[in-house]
């Protein structure tokens, strides 16, 4: 890797094989949770990229794909606590059972956000599916059905994750120096 990308890194948190697995496990969980349904998938835009894009290859039913795009933090490692859609959905998710894929639970206040605004949009059902949860963190009831790893209270990048829009491609999930 970039000897620049790696610079402000201070350790590797979940190798690729790690991820790999979690991959499979959850979609082989979520294909038997869903079967005989036709699930929408949300991507949470951006930082969610490359786990819904290795998860949905675990997936072996019938479903469909759909993105959005979420703004709660501006720059930096806090929230601003100020939910936005950037982008919203293509679909009608009305009597729809939606699975929003999201890259990391924080405080809670983004999905809570997105929960609640799906459900008044009339969705049958929506649950989360969470590669990691920062726990210590949680403020809102949120609790994802699916979630690949509970980490420490650390600002973690890469697998899609960010600082400032830097970070994204690194292939495992890092911790950055304080
Ligand atoms: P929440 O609303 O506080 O739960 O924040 C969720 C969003 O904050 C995630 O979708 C991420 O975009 C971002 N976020 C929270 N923690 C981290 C982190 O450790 N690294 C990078 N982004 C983070």
């Amino acid at each position: 890797m970039e000897e620049d990308l790696m610079h402000d890194i201070k350790c590797v948190l979940i190798d690729k094989e790690q991820i790999r697995k979690k991959c499979e496990e959850l979609g082989k969980k979520i294909s038997s949770d869903y079967c005989g349904k036709k699930p929408l998938f949300v991507c949470v835009l951006k930082g969610s990229v490359m786990f819904y894009a290795d998860l949905l290859r675990n997936i072996n039913i019938d479903c469909e794909l759909e993105f959005m795009a979420i703004s709660s933090y501006g720059t930096g490692k806090s929230s601003s606590g100020e939910v936005k859609v950037v982008k919203d959905l293509n679909t009608k998710v009305e009597g729809r059972d939606i699975i929003i894929v999201e890259d990391i639970v924080d405080t809670g206040i983004t999905l809570m956000y997105l929960v609640n605004l799906l459900k008044c949009r009339g969705a049958s059902s929506v649950e989360i599916c969470a590669l990691l949860d920062k726990i210590e963190r949680r403020e809102r009831e949120v609790y994802p059905k699916y979630k690949g790893f509970v980490i420490p209270n650390e600002f973690v990048v890469g697998y899609g994750l960010d600082f400032n829009e830097k970070y994204r491609n690194l292939p495992e999930v890092c911790i950055l120096n304080s």
